[in-house]
């Protein structure tokens, strides 16, 4: 059974101050998440002060990148040991943001996803296509491409640790979700994907999520799918009511 992950990646925003008040109000709200595992991702100036606040509960710590050595002269960049160090479970790696605006590869997603299982974190893998090759009828292939890469070369043992968030671009910061049907035929596809690189029984236990403006009033739609696990959560997880009305979606 697959226990249903949300995540919120709070991308560039939040000071570490605002990033400990926010985690105080999470810590308020979801004193009991009912079978839901949660995990919050800040930016990496307040991994430690959200570390801090997390103490004693049940959600977990996240980054939203990592470089792909231990350590060594790579000016600005941040290695999973630290990571690990600070008290990171997971770590998302590939997001279409970095994809977009800092040129990350396919290889390279690959190098991160080696590195962080490497290093006990686990890979909260993005892809997802733009609204160009959707619009080409090119979802599919696109998606079964940045899957194949992103967890080539992968010991089978690995890769139930690791969860997969399906963002179609399109959707991601306009306010224009998928549907569930949408999202769950792609998903579908991604763990077809996983079954066909490394058997079914494996590709049953990843973990696979939806995100693009998720909010509490579309969240329903995409947890009743049989596919989807989850969310990762952008907007939506940077206040406290709307992040725990997510999570808390079932009551
Ligand atoms: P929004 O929820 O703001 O659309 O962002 C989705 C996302 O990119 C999460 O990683």
């Amino acid at each position: 059974m697959r226990k249903p992950f949300i995540a919120g990646n709070w991308k560039m925003y939040k000071t570490a101050s605002e990033a400990r008040e926010l985690v105080q109000g999470l810590r308020r709200a979801l004193t009991d998440t009912k079978g839901v595992e949660v995990a919050v991702c800040p930016p990496f100036t307040a991994l430690a002060q959200v570390a801090e606040e997390l103490k004693g509960t049940e959600i977990k710590l996240g980054a939203q990148d990592l470089f792909w050595e231990e350590e060594g002269a790579f000016t600005g960049e941040v290695s999973p040991v630290m990571l690990k160090d600070l008290g990171c479970e997971y770590v998302i790696i590939g997001h279409s943001e970095r994809r977009q605006y800092f040129g990350e590869t396919d290889e390279q997603v690959n190098k991160k996803v080696k590195a962080a299982l490497a290093h006990g974190l686990k890979p909260i893998i993005c892809v997802g296509e733009t609204l160009a090759q959707r619009d080409a009828g090119q979802t599919e292939s696109l998606v079964r491409e940045q899957v194949e890469k992103a967890l080539a070369g992968l010991e089978r043992e690995r890769v139930p640790e690791i969860v997969i968030a399906y963002e179609p671009i399109w959707a991601i910061g306009t306010g224009r979700s998928s549907n569930g049907t949408d999202a769950n035929q792609v998903i579908g596809l991604i763990r077809r994907t996983i079954a066909g690189m490394f058997g079914t029984e494996v590709a049953a236990e990843v973990r696979i999520q939806y995100g693009g403006s998720v909010k509490p009033q579309n969240i329903k739609e995409f947890m009743a799918e049989a596919e989807i696990d989850g969310a990762l959560v952008g907007g939506a997880s940077l206040q406290v009511d709307s992040f725990a009305a997510i999570v808390l979606y079932q009551v």
